[in-house]
């Protein structure tokens, strides 16, 4: 049963959106599990760029079934106007869509508590997107979420509208609920929901018997994981995480599906390390250098436009992610970024824990990284498509993260194009089997590695 799944290795903007865009290629179906349009992906065709927030990235690639699943958090008017900015560029969407009926709404009311959150703390405390997502994703755990399915039921409608409204109201004040203006009354929100029902209906379909009768069918599955692990609910830097999970187990509940379905899990890392937002970032750069990695990375968020904290690959956090997803594969990009350095760091440890493993506490104690310097390579590597055109330093590089995490390089990008990609696969592929003798944590066996790409 072919399930491919690519999940985030980092704290997100690891470039999963060009990698699912070219893995797409090859499957029938793409599925966004969890998030909603707090994700970014932007994908480089032909020299126009594409930003897709909520919709898979699959959406770029004709006739290619689109699934969101239960644990996606739809926002029903940036869905549409995201349908209507791909099919204004010629690009037939909505036709293609499943929607599953247990994914949960965000309402404006989401968006209020949100801001009433960051301003009651001063620009915020964990400095999030902005687009509801925490308060969706709360509320649904509180039982008092509203799913699609319930644009089904009018009346049920309206009423659970109007509790959630007495909700936040009682939460945020009246007159900041007054301040939001006529569009947040119960009525009008209720009615601007029911308006969309007659278009939704037909999209709506159960996407764990959709993704099932596919695979049965011999149709082969792509899972686009939003976020990153470093941000999952469980295992990220909590509080400074987003309100879902981002790793392979999330993302089988937030299909319907169980494990024995996927063929293989591809962890998505940068060369390097950037993080959005709030929170512990041990390799983090000090303001000037980060600058530079930013401007040469153009690291800025996809989705807030928020400049990017920058720094060095953090191998244990990469380690941990390959472990916590049970990744076979892995797909290093922006290799092309660090093309001039003459030195590159990357953090192979803590000075806390000679183990070289990052633990929760590792996170309180703001953590000392340990780094071993490798040489550059200092020439382009943008026009590389195989590893033969990669100069050596640039092969070692993906060698040593290979060799770090215990699996296998499958493949590189360096350039945003489509074609900017090096497929490491094939017998020369880089290999992370051979390990360093002595150490310990080869934490992901040879044994599932997944085909070459
Ligand atoms: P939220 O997901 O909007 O609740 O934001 C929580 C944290 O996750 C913040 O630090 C965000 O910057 C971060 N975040 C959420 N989505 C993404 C993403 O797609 N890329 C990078 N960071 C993200
Ligand atoms: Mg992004």
């Amino acid at each position: 049963m072919p399930l491919t799944m690519v999940v985030g290795a980092q704290w997100g903007d690891e470039g999963k959106g060009k990698v699912v865009d070219l893995l797409a290629e090859e499957h029938d179906l793409v599925a966004r599990c969890a998030g909603g349009p707090n994700a970014g992906h932007t994908v480089v065709i032909a020299g126009q760029t594409y930003v897709v927030h909520l919709l898979p990235t699959g959406a770029l690639r004709p006739g290619k079934v689109l699934a969101l699943g239960s644990g996606v958090v739809i926002d029903l008017d940036a869905l549409f106007g995201e349908i209507a900015e791909l099919e204004g560029r010629g690009l037939e969407v909505e036709s293609r869509l499943a929607i599953d009926p247990r994914a949960h709404l965000i309402l404006p009311y989401h968006r209020l508590l949100e801001r009433a959150d960051e301003e009651r703390t001063q620009g915020g405390r964990i400095g999030t997107t902005g687009r509801g997502i925490g308060p969706a994703y709360a509320m649904k755990a509180a039982r008092s979420g509203i799913r699609v399915v319930d644009l089904l039921v009018p009346d049920r409608l309206r009423d659970q509208v109007a509790m959630i409204h007495a909700e936040v109201r009682a939460r945020i004040g009246e007159a900041a609920i007054e301040a939001a203006g006529p569009d947040a009354e119960p009525g009008a929100v209720s009615a601007h929901l029911l308006a969309a029902a007659g278009r939704l209906a037909p999209r709506v379909t159960d996407v764990s018997v959709l993704l099932t009768r596919a695979l049965a069918a011999k149709e082969r599955v792509l899972v686009e994981g939003a976020q990153g692990t470093l941000l999952d609910l469980d295992h990220g830097t909590y509080p400074y995480v987003t309100s879902s999970s981002t790793i392979a187990g999330g993302a089988l509940t937030g299909l319907g599906l169980g494990p024995h379905v996927v063929s293989r899990v591809m962890a998505v890392a940068k060369a390097y390390l950037t993080r959005v937002g709030r929170g512990p970032f041990p390799t983090e750069l000090e303001p000037a250098a980060a600058a530079a990695l930013r401007d040469l990375g153009a690291e800025f968020g996809a989705t807030t436009g928020r400049p990017r904290r920058c720094g060095w690959l953090d191998l244990v956090g990469l380690r941990r992610a390959v472990r916590i997803s049970g990744c076979q594969t892995l797909a290093v990009t922006k290799l092309d970024v660090l093309d001039q350095m003459a030195k590159i760091p990357v953090c192979v440890r803590y000075a806390a824990d000679p183990r070289g493993e990052w633990w929760a506490e590792t996170e309180l104690a703001d953590a000392r990284p340990i780094y071993r310097e490798l040489p550059g390579w200092q020439t382009s590597t943008r026009g590389a498509r195989s590893l033969a055109d990669l100069p050596p330093a640039a092969r070692d590089y993906l060698t040593m993260i290979a060799e770090e995490t215990g699996v296998p390089v499958e493949l590189a990008s360096v350039g945003s194009g489509r074609e900017e990609t090096v497929a490491c696969g094939g017998p020369a592929a880089i290999d992370g089997r051979g390990g360093h003798p002595g150490e310990s944590l080869r934490a992901v066996s040879s044994a599932g590695r997944a085909p070459a790409f």
